[in-house]
């Protein structure tokens, strides 16, 4: 099944189905009959911590694999993927912003933002600009931080790291954008203008959003929500 990030809402982004997953001897962390989140929706997912949001976000990125279940993401079953497919299908669809944003300290900020679509082809054939670099120029004045572009990240704010990690993406239009609680250590003020311009930048993309946090406060900002304990049944064991 072949799936294009332009052609609508017809296939879900992300299909979930009988999914459990444990780690190395350890006990399940998440037992999911079904999950499913349309193309082109933004998503929020919430739940408490060691609730398995982060795990939940490697199963759909294809970092982990489950021990039993289907995962479909962009219309393809990651069980029928190798791990070399997968990388590529992440690196190629799927933006991910980071916690701690995991910018790569030796580059400058217009070769983290353009790395991603360097290093896939595809996701270069996709930009809006007619080169990588009028790209990245164009992206990073949206983010205002053009006049940053040669500068290493070592030497940025954290506000400004938040932006290339914006930047980082949603250059190339991934089809889906996933972040994980990258606004905890900020303060309401700039969580919620980090919140806005993500927000904002995806929508002109058209990418599906999944943004996981334990803050509820966010809700507001997206089209959905999900509470992960509610779909986990290893929590509802547990609280049995
Ligand atoms: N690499 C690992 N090896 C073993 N257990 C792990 C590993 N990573 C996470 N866990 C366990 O899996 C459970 C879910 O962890 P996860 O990181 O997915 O939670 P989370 O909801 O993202 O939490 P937080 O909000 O604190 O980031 C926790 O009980 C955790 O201890
Ligand atoms: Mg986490």
């Amino acid at each position: 099944m072949s799936y294009s990030p332009m052609s609508n809402n017809v296939m879900p982004a992300i299909l979930l189905k009988d999914v459990s997953f444990y780690y190395r001897q350890g006990e399940p962390v998440l037992k999911i009959d079904s999950l499913e989140i349309s193309s082109g929706r933004s998503v929020f997912l919430h739940g408490p911590s060691g609730s398995g949001k982060t795990t939940l976000l490697s199963l759909i990125s294809g970092v982990l694999v489950p021990q039993g279940g289907e995962v479909r993401v962009l219309g393809q079953d990651l069980r029928k993927l190798s791990a070399s497919a997968r990388d590529t299908m992440r690196g190629r669809d799927i933006g991910y912003i980071f916690q701690s944003f995991n910018l790569i300290p030796y580059l400058s900020v217009g070769e983290n933002i353009m790395l991603s679509c360097m290093l896939h082809e595809e996701r270069g054939r996709r930009i809006r600009a007619a080169t990588l670099s009028e790209e990245a120029h164009r992206i990073a004045d949206r983010l205002g931080i053009r006049s940053k572009l040669n500068t290493s990240v070592r030497q940025l704010s954290m506000g400004q790291q938040q932006r290339v990690a914006i930047a980082r993406a949603i250059i190339g239009s991934p089809p889906l954008v996933i972040a994980d609680e990258p606004t905890s250590s900020l303060d309401h003020e700039r969580r919620d203008d980090f919140l806005s311009l993500l927000t904002e930048m995806v929508a002109e993309t058209q990418s599906t959003l999944l943004f996981v946090s334990h803050d509820l406060t966010l809700v507001r900002h997206f089209q959905e929500s999900l509470s992960l304990p509610s779909i986990n049944r290893c929590v509802q064991e547990e609280k049995a």
